[in-house]
């Protein structure tokens, strides 16, 4: 599979679904469906590293997801906390910065406390973002944005004739990441499912059937030659687009 180098999303964000339906198929419980799927994310992170893909957003756990049985949310939990201690090194010598959205008070506390050792320590690296999305909710994250902006207005930290879409991104746990240019949804499975719903209003979606366990490099690859032959016109009409060289930029409508 080949891509151009020259035309890469800078901004993957991936929700990794069918852990579940691998394990069912090969006839395992679902627990050693997320442990299969945390291999894949390794293998993910390592392909979009090499690639020289700027930014990965993997939602690796929703607001709901914390509802699951007690035991399956241990589980993930368990294989978060396994994922950091065994990576972190990994994720140094790549210069790997890890930070994370979401809520991750509702997280463990030894998930917790090795999430901030993670973001602590990779905070200088700038080769990739690995952004992993915990305990995360696109509709909580715009009305906690929402809340803030209220409270600046009030504060008079902020006007209303100030409300804008840019400085509104601002507001968002996002802030300062540019927004995806591809999300890739693994498992057949065609839904947002309330992941990033401000930051993806211009994302190329791709679906495959493929299920996480066994989503690999090649896979990713012809996700990536996918967006590629895409016309991104952000509402304009290809004609425009040709005049501007094709340098729209991402926040216009
Ligand atoms: C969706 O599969 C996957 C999840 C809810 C969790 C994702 C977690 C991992 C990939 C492993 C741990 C993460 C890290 C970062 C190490 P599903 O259970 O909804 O699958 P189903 O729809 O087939 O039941």
């Amino acid at each position: 599979m080949k891509i151009n180098m020259n035309s890469l999303p800078q901004h993957i964000a991936i929700i990794m679904d069918g852990n579940g339906r691998w394990a069912k198929q090969h006839t395992m419980g679902r627990i050693r469906g997320h442990k299969k799927g945390a291999q894949a994310v390794r293998t993910v992170v390592r392909s979009c590293r090499e690639i020289g893909i700027k930014h990965l957003t993997l939602f690796a756990l929703s607001t709901e997801n914390l509802g699951r049985p007690q035991e399956e949310v241990s589980a993930l939990m368990s294989l978060l906390e396994e994922y950091l201690s065994k990576e972190l090194k990994e994720l140094q010598k790549q210069g790997i910065r890890l930070t994370t959205i979401g809520e991750i008070e509702h997280l463990s506390a030894t998930a917790k406390e090795k999430l901030l050792q993670a973001k602590d320590s990779t905070a200088n690296n700038d080769r990739m973002i690995l952004t992993l999305a915990l305990s995360y909710g696109g509709r909580d994250e715009i009305i906690f944005a929402v809340k803030k902006i209220m409270q600046d207005i009030k504060g008079n930290k902020l006007k209303i004739k100030d409300i804008n879409k840019d400085m509104f991104g601002g507001y968002l746990q996002t802030a300062g990441m540019p927004d995806p240019d591809l999300l890739i949804r693994t498992s057949g499975e065609y839904r947002i499912s309330n992941f990033l719903l401000w930051q993806m209003a211009y994302t190329e979606l791709y679906f495959t059937d493929v299920l996480w366990p066994d989503f690999k490099k090649e896979d990713l690859m012809q996700a990536i030659a996918s967006y590629q032959k895409r016309e991104r016109r952000f509402g304009l009409t290809s004609e425009q687009l040709d005049n501007n060289n094709n340098s729209i930029s991402l926040n216009q409508d």
